[in-house]
């Protein structure tokens, strides 16, 4: 089970929820990528870049094995990196964690730090990034939820359902 989505939209919480809930185990391919370069992703950009941090993120992705179930959260920018989401559906069924434009904004705010991208950008060149990527989420996903119209928890659920898992309510199997 894979999660893209814009920077904001829940990966990383959906996909904590969604692999307790289902027994496989939880990675954040940013995680992946800090942890194989020996420094956290501002400093990444820093040093090497975009282009280096997402030639990383790619070479993080090929890293994991195929056929192994695992929740995937990956980084906002994951689709750019990727010249064809195949490399993503081989991995698992791809969700596409949507939500309003304004609410994404909401909850960026103050995370300029930990996310380069933000750092000095305007909200019109946020709006911009976030409208640009979504025709890459919706040609990498199988599927779309909103998460700004419901919690963690029930987007988890959905996923779960999604994928055959049951109704995300213990009832895995
Ligand atoms: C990025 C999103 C970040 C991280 C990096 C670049 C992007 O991940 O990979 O700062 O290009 O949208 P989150 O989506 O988890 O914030």
């Amino acid at each position: 089970m894979i999660l893209i989505g814009f920077m904001g939209s829940g990966k990383s919480t959906v996909g904590s929820r969604l692999a307790a809930m289902s027994g496989i185990g939880f990675m954040d391919l940013d995680d992946l990528v800090a942890e194989e370069a020996g420094r956290a992703v501002p400093e990444i950009f820093a040093a090497e870049g975009e282009a280096g941090f997402r030639r990383r993120e790619r070479e993080a992705l090929e890293s994991l094995p195929v056929g192994e179930p695992l929740v995937l959260a990956t980084g906002g920018g994951l689709v750019d990196a990727l010249d064809e989401p195949v490399s993503l559906r081989e991995r698992g069924r791809v969700f596409w964690l949507d939500l309003a434009w304004h609410t994404a904004w909401l909850r960026l705010q103050g995370t300029e730090d930990a996310r380069p991208l933000l750092a000095g950008a305007s909200p019109a060149q946020v709006q911009e990034l976030f409208l640009r990527r979504r025709p890459g989420y919706a040609a990498a996903a199988d599927f779309r939820l909103r998460t700004d119209l419901a919690g963690a928890e029930q987007v988890a659920r959905m996923i779960m359902v999604a994928s055959g898992r049951g109704h995300g309510e213990g009832d895995v199997g």
